[in-house]
């Protein structure tokens, strides 16, 4: 009864802000992601009938609010598959938790798999990702391949995940930058919840719809110009949600103020370059992969160090080396 999952992480260009239904996170407008190639999680999890508690490890920690979620997530799994035995899990990233760089997503991808396949679930893909999204949201979108689209739905069921494109469709790199390593301010469930009341969010929603018709097509057609600044405009859209909630949130730092302002600096000098930025400081820069080198250089000349490199990815999957 034990099972090995890595799962990626993702990055959303039309994001996902704000539920219509709290406990089943059930979003209230759907969203566009790719998953990212170097931020991932590994999970193991081992069912025990001699264990009398759930022993979770999550990066060698043991965080009250992270280990009470996974715990509310294997009661889940236990739930569906009648089985009332106690896991062991252990997870690690390959990135630092609680930075922007969504570790929950990865998180509760490697959980759902390593855990369903542990107790012996048969679960299709569509039902991993209603799962995952019990345990995060944005987790629905690292099960699947590559572009990923999370259909808002109106209930469980039809909240879900599929690929719209294959990894391998779009030629882009992902490099997320790493502007701090510290906990996020304000965690993305306690954010999300800020949104209800905020005016303007009603013009958001209004728009969501066209907004992610068209960035299907630009990915379609593979027009990095059109879908990096639609993938802007939307970043900046999220955050002045963020900092009209009541009371705000400001997710950004000095330096992501300088990345913003640079990427448009190096546009105008000719590459290719666009950021989208997720509920923290890093932001994540989009770029054609041949422009990769051209972006390291400018990078290295703004004495930008700290970056992850990423290429979209394949969605969760087994692998045989167990963690413990
Ligand atoms: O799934 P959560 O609760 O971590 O929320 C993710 C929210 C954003 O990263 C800001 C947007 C998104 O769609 O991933």
């Amino acid at each position: 009864m034990k099972a090995t999952a890595l799962a990626p992480s993702n990055i959303a260009f039309i994001k996902y802000w704000g539920k219509k239904d709290e406990k089943l996170r059930i979003p209230l407008n759907g969203s566009i992601s790719v998953n990212l190639s170097n931020l991932t999680t590994t999970t193991t999890v081992e069912f025990d009938k001699e264990l009398l508690a759930d022993e979770i490890s999550i990066n060698g920690k043991k965080e009250e609010n992270t280990v009470r979620r996974v715990i509310e997530h294997l009661n889940r799994v236990r739930n569906l598959a009648k089985i009332n035995f106690r896991a062991k899990v252990m997870s690690i990233n390959s990135f630092p938790a609680s930075s922007g760089l969504a570790s929950s997503a990865s998180g509760f991808a490697a959980l759902t798999l390593a855990a369903t396949k542990a107790i012996g679930l048969k679960l299709d893909e569509k039902q991993l990702t209603i799962l995952a999204r019990l345990g995060s949201g944005s987790a629905c979108r690292s099960i699947p391949d590559g572009f990923v689209e999370w259909f808002e739905g109106e209930s469980s069921e039809t909240s879900y995940a599929k690929t719209i494109f294959p990894a391998d469709y779009f030629d882009i790199a992902v490099v997320s930058l790493i502007v701090s390593k510290e906990s996020k301010i304000l965690s993305t469930t306690e954010g999300q919840k800020k949104v209800i009341g905020n005016p303007f969010m009603k013009i958001r929603l209004s728009r969501m719809e066209e907004k992610i018709n068209m960035i299907k097509k630009f990915i379609e057609r593979k027009d990095l110009d059109h879908f990096g600044k639609l993938s802007e405009e939307e970043a900046l859209e999220f955050h002045s949600m963020t900092l009209t909630s009541n009371p705000p949130v400001f997710y950004w730092l000095p330096q992501t103020v300088k990345i913003i302002h640079l990427t448009w600096q190096w546009r105008k000098e000719g590459l290719p370059v666009y950021f989208t930025i997720d509920a923290g400081p890093n932001v994540f820069l989009i770029i054609k992969k041949d422009y990769l080198e051209k972006l390291k250089t400018k990078l290295k000349e703004s004495n930008v160090q700290k970056y992850i490199v990423n290429y979209p990815a394949g969605g969760v999957r087994l692998i045989t080396k167990h963690l413990f």
